[in-house]
């Protein structure tokens, strides 16, 4: 079983971006920090740094923000990247500020092209994101796509072949499958996540993609309710059914 890490207060909420440990040394003094109902005085006491501290412990009279290992699941609008490199909106935004400054700092877990909507995930959690993205894992990525010319009907065996060599590459891809849900909207499930993957095996195919959704990622599929720029924690059950196979 893993040990429970252990930190102290002031180092627990230096790397959560509360401030130095100066700063929350003053903000205790001044009555800021609460756990468990009670005044912390002593800040460089060690405590169990356990997901439950968020409804235990209290920053200026808020809930103390997620401890590291957070997940979450971002319904990527269109527009918004998730490079530093690229002009626009970050991902990042959408998150509180402080969040900025966590450390171990917050990642998305692979990437979605500026003009791709649906799942995203970040986290700060390293193992967990070179798991998913490991591609001994084959984690299924389920990919709605609306196209520009209807399908001619030979795409899914040249998907499926496992030869398809995208331009520039070296390496053929992976098996992938495609369903047809119209003559123009077809689902495409890889199981890798080569630059531009979808759009590019499309291409291959004498097609172009006109929008792209991510439903799925594994057996995590992005929450209807969930509205375009929305975001919210996942729990460890739902983290752990990213490796479970899709529905
Ligand atoms: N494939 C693409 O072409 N773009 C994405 O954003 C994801 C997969």
């Amino acid at each position: 079983m893993k040990k429970t890490p252990t930190a102290r207060i002031d180092k627990l909420l230096g790397s959560t971006g509360y401030g130095s440990r100066a700063e929350i040394g003053r903000l205790a003094r001044a009555g800021g920090v609460v756990l468990d109902g009670e005044d912390v005085l002593d800040v460089s006491r060690r405590i169990a740094v356990t997901p439950d501290l968020s409804a235990r412990m209290e920053i200026d009279g808020e809930p103390l923000d997620p401890v590291p290992g957070l997940v979450v699941l971002l319904n990527k609008p269109l527009g918004m990247t998730c490079s530093h490199k690229e002009d626009g909106a970050l991902v990042y935004d959408v998150l509180p500020d402080r969040w900025r400054r966590r450390d171990p700092a917050i990642s998305t877990i692979g990437r979605l092209d500026k003009l791709t909507t649906g799942l995203l995930l970040l986290t700060d959690d390293g193992d967990l994101l070179h798991r998913v993205i490991s591609p001994k894992r084959h984690v299924a990525k389920v990919y709605r796509a609306t196209l520009a010319r209807p399908l001619q009907g030979n795409e899914g065996v040249l998907f499926a072949s496992g030869e398809l060599m995208l331009e520039g590459e070296s390496k053929p891809l992976a098996p992938a499958v495609l369903e047809v849900v119209s003559p123009t909207e077809a689902l495409l499930t890889v199981t890798e996540g080569r630059y531009h993957q979808v759009r590019r095996m499309f291409a291959a195919a004498g097609n172009h993609v006109e929008t792209l959704h991510r439903e799925r990622l594994g057996g995590l599929a992005l929450p209807d309710d969930l509205a375009p720029g929305a975001w919210r924690l996942l729990n460890p059950d739902e983290s752990a059914s990213i490796f479970d196979e899709p529905a």
